[in-house]
């Protein structure tokens, strides 16, 4: 019997926006890989677990002998479908043998919160990459979703934004712990944000200014 692996989105970090049926595999799971915060919140005394750090060879390499053992569940936030492991098991396994459970991805919770529809949103990572200026450059009502990390910060988009037609008075709005009790959104502009300290590691939304589109 072919064992398989199951990618599981655990969503942005509360677990009250863990799908039911995520929540059933992680339970019944007898081999769990995950990063840190999700085997500290979803670890149980059933499964062997694996953590994920910056070796994903040897993650790889682990989920391979496990799987002659038995399914493997890999946890990731957000959805697997939105940069995550995912990309790498489909490189490294037959895709018949991955099953994905998808998970609320950061974005859709960042959009959620104001209340914006999102089928017209650019979306794009600054999480470890630059997203190429032709994403970037301002279109009249772009609306731009956007990952980020600890360098590619509020500051430091706002300043490329600015660099790529968009204008002061565009608005930013910067959401961090999405979901958790110390959930932050802040509105400002670009102006603003090139001026400010930097925040990372969250969401950032920006949207064209009404009145001068
Ligand atoms: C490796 S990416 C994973 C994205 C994930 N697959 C998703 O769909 O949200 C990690 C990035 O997701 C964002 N992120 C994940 N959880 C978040 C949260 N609770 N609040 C804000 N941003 C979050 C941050 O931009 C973080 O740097």
């Amino acid at each position: 019997m072919t064992h398989k692996i199951i990618v599981v989105g655990i969503g942005p970090g509360d677990p009250a926006y863990l799908l039911p049926k995520a929540q059933k595999m992680i339970e019944k799971a007898r081999i769990l890989v995950g990063g840190r915060r999700a085997l500290a919140d979803y670890s149980h005394s059933g499964a062997r677990e694996c953590a994920i750090g910056a070796d994903i060879p040897g993650v790889l390499a682990f989920i391979r002998e496990a799987l002659a053992e038995d399914d493997v569940v890999v946890m990731v936030s957000g959805d697997p479908g939105y940069y995550s492991l995912l990309d790498a098991l489909r490189r490294t396994f037959p895709i018949g043998q991955i099953e994905v459970v998808p998970g609320i991805s950061s974005l859709q919770i960042a959009f959620a919160r104001l209340a914006l529809p999102w089928h017209n949103a650019r979306l794009l990572s600054f999480h470890g990459r630059e997203p190429l200026e032709t994403e970037l450059v301002r279109t009249d009502g772009a609306v731009l979703g956007m990952l980020t990390d600890g360098s590619n910060n509020s500051q430091a988009i706002a300043v490329r934004l600015l660099a790529c037609g968009w204008r002061e008075n565009d608005r930013m709005y910067v959401c961090t712990r999405l979901s958790y009790e110390d959930e932050k959104i802040i509105e400002t502009t670009l102006g603003t944000a090139k001026d400010d300290m930097g925040i990372g590691h969250g969401v950032i939304i920006v949207c064209t200014h009404e009145e001068d589109t």
